[in-house]
């Protein structure tokens, strides 16, 4: 059964589909076989891991419409005609999307995923009338876990917004981390952030009682928070700058004074003893599971060539970069900086999910 792990922020633009994508790279990297999944109607994560190409309309209705892909599109469209996961799953449906790294796969999105979120939103609230709407809520869950059978991780790429599908989805997993960025919008961000988890929590669980579903029900209600990831800081030897260190410092005193205790109450987040013991000889503290500074003018090639900046090569960083001399070799080294950062990422969040 595979682990499934959700970047989730409300706040917008905060890296966590490009987080998304890292993520399940490094992971791939270290030998777990990773589907990386696309929910937000923005589709920003398909377009990472497609490329160029997603950007042209007709390329990207080809590319739906050819019966190798497995996507968000026929997914979407089989709940709301009502197929039930297990039905679905019959018969050739196609396959995720194989990335530039064999272990990476991508089940990419679509625009009509946000059909399904009012979908489920008003499904959620009336279902006690509709019993005909009882199922809306858990399909996508299921029909996920079905198609993930036979990955290690599983990881999800929401979209900014409070809306039913990331209700669900969030609700469902194992885990979940919180991107964030140094500023006052990511600090005001945390407390809506508790605020909303709690309630979801407990609209799941009043779904859950009102219909008798029992503990086999495809959404636990019970992700484990795992930490933030605090990035696009200007770095200063290697570290924050001082006005970033400041907002990272708040950010994370708020995550363990307002966020963590209201978590742990209903079960959601994982143990400081564990997380102590992760970010051992390291210069974090919890529920920081790493910062990763700005990644500056690496981004472009990142995006045109669909890696991750830190599994450039030497020659795609030459070749792509357009720089020489000291400014090659500053990009070079900043890709051994960020690809040892990712690492260290990489091995904390499989050790807190092992
Ligand atoms: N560490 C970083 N350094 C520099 N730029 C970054 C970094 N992480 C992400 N970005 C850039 O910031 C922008 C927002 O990132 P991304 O799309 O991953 O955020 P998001 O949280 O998924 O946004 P949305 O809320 O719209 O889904 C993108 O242009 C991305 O390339
Ligand atoms: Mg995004």
């Amino acid at each position: 059964m595979a682990k499934s792990i959700c970047l989730f922020n409300h706040k917008g633009g905060v890296s966590k589909t490009t987080t998304a994508f890292n993520l399940g790279w490094v992971l791939a990297e270290k030998g777990k076989k990773v589907l990386i999944v696309d929910l937000d109607s923005q589709c920003n994560l398909t377009g990472l891991v497609l490329g160029f190409n997603a950007i042209d309309g007709d390329h990207m209705e080809l590319f739906y419409q050819n019966r190798d892909n497995l996507t968000l599109k026929e997914i979407v469209a089989s709940i709301i005609e009502g197929v039930r996961p297990e039905d679905y799953m019959v018969g050739n449906r196609g396959k995720p999307f194989k990335t530039k790294n064999d272990n990476l796969y991508l089940l990419p999105g679509h625009l009509n995923t946000s059909d399904l979120d009012s979908q489920i939103s008003v499904a959620l609230k009336i279902a006690s009338g509709v019993p005909a709407t009882r199922n809306i809520p858990g399909s996508l869950p299921k029909m996920l876990s079905l198609i993930g059978v036979n990955y290690d991780y599983i990881i999800y790429d929401l979209s900014p917004n409070v809306g039913g599908l990331n209700q669900v989805i969030l609700m469902s997993s194992d885990y979940f981390i919180v991107p964030t960025s140094p500023d006052y919008f990511c600090l005001q961000a945390v407390n809506s952030l508790k605020k909303n988890i709690i309630k979801w929590h407990s609209e799941i669980n009043a779904f859950r009682e009102s219909h008798g579903f029992d503990s086999s029900f495809s959404i636990k209600n019970k992700p484990k928070f795992l930490g933030a990831v605090q990035q696009r800081y200007r770095p200063r030897y290697e570290k924050p700058a001082k006005s970033f260190q400041g907002w990272i410092n708040k950010i994370r005193d708020a995550i363990n004074m307002n966020l963590v205790p209201p978590l742990e109450e209903i079960g959601c987040v994982a143990s400081l003893e564990k997380v102590r013991e992760v970010l051992d000889g390291t210069d974090l503290n919890p529920y920081d599971l790493a910062h990763i500074s700005d990644f500056n003018s690496l981004i472009a090639i990142s995006q045109k060539i669909s890696k991750p900046i830190f599994a450039l090569t030497d020659q795609e960083i030459k070749e792509h970069g357009k720089v020489f001399g000291h400014a090659e070799d500053t990009m070079l080294k900043s890709r051994d900086r960020f690809s040892a950062a990712f690492g260290d990422l990489g091995d904390r969040v499989l050790r807190l999910t092992e």
